[in-house]
């Protein structure tokens, strides 16, 4: 019988750390549904004492998730586990997350402290841990820099002080592929009682090489990998689940199972990518937008005789399903909730109604509704509880003229007007916005980006707005870009602390 292999999910946790990415506790339940659907066996749900927002998310995915263990992070600090401890007290099935760094820059710079001394704050927190919950994982932080010999010491202390997973993060996606398998090999090797627990691999991407330092973790031993959806997380991201559920589905050679539905990969990947405001890069394997796109004609060619000839993947395998409905403007209220539950997304019937009338006005806009767009109507009612909303924009603007913007805003219940002019007609309206809003600031990062193709496409923009030291995130999309960009400043204010 084949080894299995334990995929552990970071999206809500290491995915979510990324600027920009955060969700609200119903869209991040929504992710761990969906999770559970792809036959994710782990779910970090969250670093509990961060923020009582994170506090509650871990608590809400407790509840509504039923087979994954849902894992909780931590420091090595006893208040820490506490409170990972409470957030986790609904979880059917339980897993603390506890660790400190190992590297002697860790050790060094950020903790001023030595080598003998880690070792037992480590031993400490796993044993701590363990009062509350019989499943304990310890991460050595930086692990990919950590001495190998020092290292397992490190681990053999953990195990023996109760820890039953120990992951070994490449923190800063240093290593090289097979650096990083003579690592987990040189643990399976010289740690005492490495039966007794499974080794993790968690690399981070900043070399483009975290694919394959995991899967080299997975050939060297680790039986437990933790990726996020779309390779999303700190700077250049994590391994990503859909990379290393494929390279284990199509490579039989390696001789491992995991539980993944990979039926259920794309449409996980569009939630994600469409609840987080993220953009999936289109030459991204197994989910990029041109992952099955065979363009050259010697390919098309040899894809029309005998699709294996270039495809290794069947699209299907993945969820795409190119023989989707496409929904148009008569399409009913039962084709949307169908797409809707297919992408996994269930609405209670009073939201059903207000995403189907968004869908009639846009559907009125666009000839077809794709996926993406119906994602994107599904999350439009983040703007719902905004204090301030765009009533109307008008602008004109052409070549040879300055552009001119005039619109209204609500701010809590109350209506302002401001006309402007500018270099272009988004100058023009941010410019009149600002007559209303009177406040010092600088718009850091504009991006434009159409939703998938067509002049008549959703246009979506993520904007960055520094104000009073702080750098705000905000989100538009309208199929009109104009209004799409002040939507996004708009979010943006709508943010402001003050
Ligand atoms: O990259 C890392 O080292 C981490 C740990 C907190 C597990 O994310
Ligand atoms: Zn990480």
């Amino acid at each position: 019988m084949s080894d299995r292999l334990f995929i552990f999910d970071t999206t809500l946790r290491d995915g979510e750390q990324v600027p920009g990415c955060q969700l609200n506790t119903v869209e991040k339940i929504q992710v761990a549904r969906q999770l559970e659907a792809l036959g994710v066996d782990i779910i970090e749900a969250g670093f509990p004492i961060s923020s009582p927002g994170d506090f509650n998310s871990v608590v809400e995915i407790s509840k509504a998730v039923t087979w994954p263990t849902i894992c909780a992070l931590t420091r090595a600090v006893e208040k820490d586990i506490d409170v990972a401890a409470e957030a986790l007290k609904y979880a059917k099935r339980k897993r603390i997350h506890t660790g400190i760094g190992t590297s002697d820059s860790h050790i060094r710079y950020k903790f001023n402290s030595n080598r003998e001394e880690i070792i037992e704050r480590a031993v400490a927190a796993v044993k701590y841990a363990r009062r509350f919950v019989d499943d304990v994982e310890f991460y050595a932080e930086d692990a990919g820099r950590t001495e190998n010999e020092y290292l397992a010491r490190v681990v053999e202390a953990v195990i023996k002080a109760g820890a039953t997973v120990v992951n070994i993060p490449d923190t800063t996606g240093y290593c090289l592929p097979g650096e990083y398998g003579e690592k987990i090999k040189y643990l399976m090797e010289h740690v005492d009682g490495i039966d007794r627990a499974i080794l993790s691999t968690h690399c981070h991407n900043d070399l483009g090489m975290a694919t394959a330092n995991t899967i080299s973790g997975v050939l060297n031993g680790a039986r437990q990998v933790e990726v996020t959806i779309n390779g999303i997380g700190e700077r250049a991201g994590n391994t990503s689940l859909e990379e290393i559920a494929m390279i284990v589905k199509c490579h039989k050679d390696i001789d491992i199972e995991t539980n993944i539905n990979t039926q259920k990969i794309y449409p996980t990947s569009r939630m994600v990518s469409s609840l987080m405001n993220m953009p999936v890069q289109p030459n991204k394997a197994i989910v990029g937008r041109n992952a099955f796109a065979h363009s050259s004609g010697i390919h098309q060619d040899g894809v029309l005789k005998n699709v294996q000839t270039y495809e290794i993947i069947d699209p299907k395998d993945v969820g795409i399903d190119d023989n989707a409905i496409v929904l148009t403007a008569r399409s009913g209220r039962a084709a949307l909730k169908h797409r809707l539950q297919v992408m996994g997304v269930e609405l209670a019937p009073e939201k059903l109604d207000k995403v189907y009338d968004a869908f009639l006005k846009l559907a009125d806009k666009k000839k077809e509704i794709n996926d993406d767009d119906v994602l994107m109507l599904a999350g439009a009612d983040r703007s719902e509880n905004h204090r301030i909303k765009l009533e109307y924009l008008q602008v004109t603007s052409g070549v040879g003229v300055r552009s001119v913007a005039s619109l209204g805003v609500n701010i809590s219940g109350e209506k302002f007007e401001a006309a402007a002019t500018g270099n272009g007609p988004v100058d023009a309206a941010i410019r009149a916005l600002k007559k209303i809003i009177d406040r010092q600031m600088v718009l850091k990062e504009f991006t434009i980006q159409a939703i998938s193709k067509g002049s008549d496409d959703v246009g979506k923009v993520h904007m960055q707005v520094e104000y009073d030291g702080h750098v705000y995130y905000g989100f538009g999309a309208n199929t009109d870009i104009v209004a799409a960009s002040v939507e996004a400043y708009i979010d943006c204010i709508n943010k402001f602390k003050h």
